[in-house]
């Protein structure tokens, strides 16, 4: 298998209602993963880009919470119509989607 240049990290944790924290999972993370599925096959990018869907990433009151390397750059509150600009933008060409990152505040 290729190494691939970026590696999309999607949460999709989920936890009891009942939990103290909460969770991308109650946030409509899935369907956000699967539309990185969608762009990842339409774009033909396999092989170039992974996508990878994982457990917490940390900042749970911000999710749907994505991370991206190698840069290290997380994404929050990404909904499934910001995905578009994230392959646009940052997957494409090397240009971070500014309005969606995550503040310093949980990331820095
Ligand atoms: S549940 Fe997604 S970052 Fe914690």
């Amino acid at each position: 298998m290729p190494k691939p240049e970026k590696h999309v990290f999607v949460c999709v944790q989920n936890r009891p209602p009942s939990h103290p924290r909460p969770a991308c999972g109650q946030k409509n993370c899935a369907e956000v993963a699967e539309e990185f599925y969608w762009h990842l096959q339409q774009r033909q990018l396999a092989g170039k880009v992974q996508v990878t869907t994982t457990g917490c990433l940390g900042p749970c009151s911000e999710g749907p919470n994505i991370l991206v390397y190698p840069e290290g750059v997380m994404y929050a509150g990404v909904r499934k119509e910001d995905v578009a600009a994230i392959f646009d933008e940052h997957l494409e060409q090397d240009r971070p989607v500014e309005r969606l990152l995550m503040t310093r505040e949980f990331w820095g």
